[in-house]
């Protein structure tokens, strides 16, 4: 899919204030750090459109992108952010919940996780509490360019077993990518191409 055009639209904490266009939209979630932001610019192939930085915690609040005017992308904050005080956790976890459960024209989200590491409880019970609400999501695997090929499918390998080791029946939808070399870019967004479509 071509990306013609990607700007910026709002952010804000509270999922009522979202923008109100009934139009298709996919959201990025993971821990800290793992490369939501990033990812974003390098599917819309533009630099700087979500802001990235190397220390966690950088993305606060809930943001609203439009993609070629008919669809939008979401950069949420990262969970699992060590130096965050008990009550922002709360309010935080609180508004991230209500996001995903009260944004009705979700499609579709994108837990991400880094390929270099092994499967984290934080993000196995999200996906599972994902899956409880019946939230449809894939899983991203980020920074595919810190390893070599057989690292990758061996790590992409065991994660999904340890899936369908634990609650899952089938694994779900999986994509590799790396925000520094432009890996997985055409897999994602032509999946988002085709349920675009539907
Ligand atoms: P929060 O907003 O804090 O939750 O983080 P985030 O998940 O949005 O991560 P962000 O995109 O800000 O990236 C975090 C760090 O990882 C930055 O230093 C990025 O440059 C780096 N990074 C992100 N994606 C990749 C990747 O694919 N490869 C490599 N090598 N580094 C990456
Ligand atoms: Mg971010």
């Amino acid at each position: 899919m071509l990306i013609k055009t990607a700007n910026f639209v709002m952010s804000n904490s509270d999922v009522a204030k979202c923008p109100q266009e009934p139009i298709p939209e996919y959201a990025f979630i993971g821990r800290s750090n793992v490369g939501k932001s990033s990812l974003i610019n390098m599917l819309t192939d533009h630099k700087g459109l979500a802001k990235t930085s190397g220390k966690p915690g950088k993305t606060q609040l809930i943001n609203h992108f439009k993609i070629n005017d008919n669809w939008f992308l979401v950069d949420l904050p990262g969970y699992g952010y060590a130096k965050v005080s008990k009550r922002d956790k709360k309010t935080f976890q609180k508004y991230i919940t209500n996001y995903f459960l009260q944004r009705g024209q979700l499609v579709c989200s994108f837990v991400l996780v880094d390929i270099r590491h092994e499967p984290q409880k934080i993000d196995l019970e999200f996906m599972e509490w994902l899956g409880e609400n019946q939230i449809p999501f894939c899983i991203i695997f980020t920074k595919a360019d810190k390893l070599k090929p057989r690292a990758i499918q061996i790590n992409v390998e065991s994660y999904i077993q340890e899936l369908l080791n634990g609650v899952w029946q089938e694994a779900p939808r999986y994509f590799v990518t790396s925000s520094t070399n432009g890996s997985g870019r055409e897999e994602v967004l032509s999946f988002i191409g085709t349920i675009n479509a539907d």
